[in-house]
């Protein structure tokens, strides 16, 4: 297999790009490992959900063969919808006026995307396994700890978490040279970046078979150390707090604010759409475990009572139809 540093370095120009594995290596500290770099042609994904099945998809896209995990066929099901309808915006992009094509493009990439419930019995193939389920520390290191036992000596393992260290999760397992993080972002098959989290532990290998198969799923790698929120939730949420502090205090409403930030800052969304996208029981999750993680400043992390009440409500934005903004049908704004 050609390794990512191995192809950097034989390609001076990619070291103009955000991250190289040469970068990487002179960042950081390396771990040697007994373990060769996996070249990852199987890869398992835990967890169904709108970043499982994202993944699941960019992956099946790419050539690898993908076997979703999920709890209940049920859950597998809703997964199979998010790709199917996320793919066929993709057919239509690549093959414009093409019908043929498209079904082709889809049918294909669906062919490579197998599902299960059986946890074990969907490992046993896997070089690389995904996780993104719940963000539960206890539940993943569950999850972790099993499939330690039942997968093969040389697969990797990463944790899709945009909250928790990965290092904590992965001292339930006997492979921490062979841990990492691969955090996606929403929505995955179109958003270009994976940040690729080393802990301490995580061995040379593993780190660039990683970067290989971020690569190879055509996205682009940035390397962070396993720090709370990484590079984006760390610049974006606290961000996102401050924009609610503003309307909180009588300054601006949502709405102007969003406005702001688009035309003078040339956001995509403005931070009201974003937690709405994000959900805000999930950005509410996140400051709530930095706060008492205690490793962010604290006013950065100090609660906002807007959002704990939203939360309360059950009110979380895209998902729930109502946030900040109200939502009818597949995401549209009211
Ligand atoms: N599948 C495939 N393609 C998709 C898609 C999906 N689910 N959703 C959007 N797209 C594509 C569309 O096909 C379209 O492609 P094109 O421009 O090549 O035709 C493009 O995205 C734009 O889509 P739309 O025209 O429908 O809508 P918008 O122009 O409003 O863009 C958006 C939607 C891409 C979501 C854009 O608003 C955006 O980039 N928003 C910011 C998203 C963001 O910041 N995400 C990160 C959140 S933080 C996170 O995920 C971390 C986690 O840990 C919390």
């Amino acid at each position: 297999m050609l390794s990512a540093a191995r192809r950097v370095a034989s390609n001076p120009a990619s070291l103009m790009r955000p991250m190289s594995a040469l970068t990487h290596s002179a960042l950081f500290s390396t771990s040697s490992s007994a373990m060769a770099p996996t070249n990852v042609k199987n890869i398992t994904v835990f967890g169904s959900g709108l970043m499982g099945a994202g993944i699941v998809q960019v992956a099946a896209q790419n050539a690898f063969n993908v076997t979703m995990v999920d709890l209940n066929p049920a859950a597998l099901q809703k997964g199979q919808d998010i790709i199917t309808s996320s793919l066929k915006r993709v057919a239509k992009k690549q093959f414009p006026e093409d019908a043929e094509k498209q079904k082709e493009f889809i049918d294909q990439t669906m062919s490579r995307v197998k599902t299960s419930t059986d946890s074990e019995a969907a490992s046993k193939d896997a070089d690389l396994i995904i996780e993104a389920i719940v963000e539960n520390l206890k539940t993943k290191q569950q999850l972790f700890a099993m499939l330690d036992k039942v997968a093969p000596e040389h697969t990797l393992f990463c944790s899709n978490t945009s909250s928790l260290p990965i290092g904590e999760i992965a001292k339930a397992t006997k492979r921490t040279d062979r841990f990492g993080g691969l955090h996606f972002f929403n929505p995955v098959p179109q958003m270009k970046l994976v940040e690729v989290i080393r802990t301490d532990a995580t061995s040379q290998d593993s780190f660039d078979s990683l970067l290989d198969v971020c690569t190879r799923m055509k996205k682009t790698p940035v390397s962070c150390k396993d720090t709370p929120g990484f590079i984006v939730n760390r610049l974006l949420v606290p961000y996102m707090m401050e924009s609610l502090r503003i309307v909180e205090r009588g300054e601006a409403t949502p709405q102007d604010v969003d406005v702001a930030m688009k035309l003078g800052a040339g956001f995509p969304m403005g931070p009201f759409e974003l937690a709405d996208f994000v959900g805000l029981d999930t950005m509410q999750y996140i400051v709530d475990g930095w706060r008492k993680e205690g490793k962010i400043d604290a006013n950065l992390v100090a609660p906002v009572k807007l959002l704990d009440d939203l939360v309360a409500q059950g009110n979380f934005g895209r998902k729930s139809g109502q946030g900040f903004y109200s939502y009818s049908g597949v995401g549209g704004k009211k």
